[in-house]
């Protein structure tokens, strides 16, 4: 068994490098800014970063739509920016994961123009056709509402061709062994640079059969294992985080039995049924969403996440239940997207009060898996509903009160930095809660700080105990001889509830607060008795803190 794989008790932090720091001032940011921007991340504790895509890209899907693979947008900088910041993040011991997008290239790619112009060309089968438009070409979009159907014909070669997502998004015939070496290639290119490893986009589009025939898609799951094996023969401590919504009865088939496929996986079905349990105060289905996907091979683990650059996808649901989300999270037509979603950032979604955000961010830290934050969410920053589609929630991130909040010194942002309302820069930027000892950034710090020192939750495994009340989740972590314990209650009012550890000695006796100065012992009967205030969480460890006296190696 292999002790130290980095990413089982790590903190990743995913930002795109275009709203995040302008150095050069035509108010686009940049790897330049960005650089400037590492003692910042580092400061705050994360141990890696998750670049969303920088290639050179027309832009029409915020960078998912790639035009050279081998390249950095100039609008960000050069390759050779890129290896500085890769260089300068080594330094400092942060780690570098970008995101592999090869489902799909933009319709601007060389191989797809190649591809339409001439049928004999090389790349012409790099890409899903039918001469026909298939039966079911107005069924599979993703984009529901937006995206109007998934073949579209092409002029140009007169044909059809098969798109996942957008129609600029021709899907890449990932069945043939070209194009699988050639993914291999890229991977191994940016491993060479630098990098870490890859958030790799779409996994179950990718690996799922294509074309006009395909009746019935099926994942071919074998070809995540090709994946891996190139990576770790590699670098041998890289890694796959995979964006793959699926059922928990496949998650399995993505880690792999003897995982021997993804290391990282999403869990969506946590996410959902998280934001189900923060709106209804019932925690029973985040439970039941926890045990179902609590099997994972030793090396797997689980990206627990809250928001992301995406509409929060509450399609895994009951009807009922994501019509409580969208009634408690979002309850107007602007706030939803797709017919499935909530496209708000985190804290406008809770009201900004810090009392959920602390409960959000709290679960999002303990529930077992690695913690994966988005960038300005360390603030509180809002969203911009006046953008289209997902773009809401993608505005400049906010340094200080500086024109632009900082974010570039041109008179035109690439996207508008929100300057109005409570959410303005005026009001919530880096530098002014750098100040307060009581921000939301330097409670951020603290918590990913003690987080990290709380290894039980990475790598151990999860009891969740019963205190009687549905509305607070009690979860005990057992690894290496060591134990700890969160308390967090969803409802709006004081809960106090009763409970045994569930181990069998005398550690159970104490618990040591981790954030507080208020232990618990337990009573004659065993129990512990603690009262927690509305929306209020405790970390504790059990027994007490000579507990590094007592882990064991293995
Ligand atoms: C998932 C990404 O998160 C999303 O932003 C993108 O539009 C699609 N994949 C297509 O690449
Ligand atoms: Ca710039």
């Amino acid at each position: 068994m292999i002790k130290d794989l980095w990413y089982k008790n790590a903190v990743i932090y995913c930002l795109s490098v275009g709203t995040y720091m302008d150095a050069n001032g035509d108010g686009i940011g940049d790897f330049s800014g960005l650089m400037r921007r590492l003692d910042y991340l580092n400061g705050l504790g994360v141990s890696a970063i998750w670049l969303m895509p920088f290639q050179a890209s027309p832009g029409r899907d915020n960078g998912y739509d790639i035009s050279d693979y081998y390249s950095v947008n100039p609008a960000y900088g050069t390759l050779g920016d890129f290896v500085e910041f890769t260089h300068a993040a080594k330094q400092r011991g942060i780690r570098v994961l970008i995101d592999l997008v090869v489902n799909h290239t933009s319709d601007q790619h060389p191989w797809f123009k190649e591809a339409r112009r001439d049928p004999k060309s090389k790349h012409r089968d790099w890409y899903v056709w039918s001469k026909k438009k298939p039966t079911n070409a107005n069924k599979g979009m993703v984009f529901p509402g937006v995206q109007k159907s998934t073949w579209t014909h092409d002029p140009v070669a007169k044909e059809y061709y098969f798109h996942r997502f957008y129609d600029f998004q021709p899907d890449l015939n990932t069945s043939n062994p070209e194009v699988l070496a050639e993914i291999l290639r890229i991977m191994g290119f940016w491993i060479q640079l630098g990098v870490s490893g890859f958030r790799m986009d779409a996994v179950p589009f990718v690996i799922s059969t294509k074309g006009a025939d395909v009746k019935k898609p099926r994942e071919q799951y074998a070809m995540l294992r090709d994946l891996r094996e190139f990576l770790q023969w590699r670098v041998g401590d890289s890694m796959i985080l995979a964006e793959a919504n699926v059922l928990p009865s496949t998650d399995m088939q993505y880690f792999g039995d003897d995982g021997d496929r993804m290391h990282m996986m999403f869990n969506f079905q946590v996410n959902q049924n998280l934001f189900y349990a923060l709106a209804s105060a019932d925690t029973k289905p985040l439970i039941r969403a926890m045990d179902k996907t609590k099997k994972r091979p030793h090396s797997g683990q689980w990206g627990m996440f809250l928001r992301n650059h995406d509409e929060l996808d509450l399609g895994r649901l009951s009807e009922k239940q994501r019509q409580t989300v969208f009634d408690a999270f979002g309850p107007n037509k602007e706030d939803q997207l797709y017919d499935r979603g909530i496209r708000r950032r985190l804290a406008p979604m809770l009201g900004g009060d810090r009392r959920r955000l602390e409960l959000a961010y709290s679960l999002m830290f303990t529930l077992p898996g690695t913690p994966v934050l988005r960038y300005g969410d360390e603030l509180g920053m809002g969203d911009d509903l006046s953008l289209p589609e997902r773009e809401c929630c993608r505005t400049p991130m906010q340094w200080s009160t500086e024109p632009h909040g900082g974010f570039t010194k041109s008179d035109k942002p690439i996207m508008p930095v929100i300057g109005h309302g409570p959410y303005g820069y005026e009001h919530v930027n880096a530098a002014f809660q750098r100040r307060d000892p009581n921000s939301m950034l330097n409670w951020i710090e603290r918590i990913i700080r003690m987080r990290k020192e709380v290894p039980e939750v990475g790598w151990g495994d999860f009891e969740a105990l019963n205190v009687g009340n549905d509305a607070v989740l009690a979860l005990r972590y057992d690894w290496r001889n060591n134990s700890v314990l969160f308390l967090h209650n969803f409802a709006a009012e004081p809960i106090e509830v009763e409970f045994k550890t569930g181990l069998a000695d005398q550690r159970g006796a104490r618990l040591v607060n981790l954030l507080g100065d208020e232990h618990s012992e337990a009573k004659k009967n065993g129990k512990h008795c603690v009262c927690l205030e509305s929306y209020g969480y405790r970390w504790y460890r059990v027994g007490g803190l000579d507990y590094l006296l007592n882990r064991s190696d293995v």
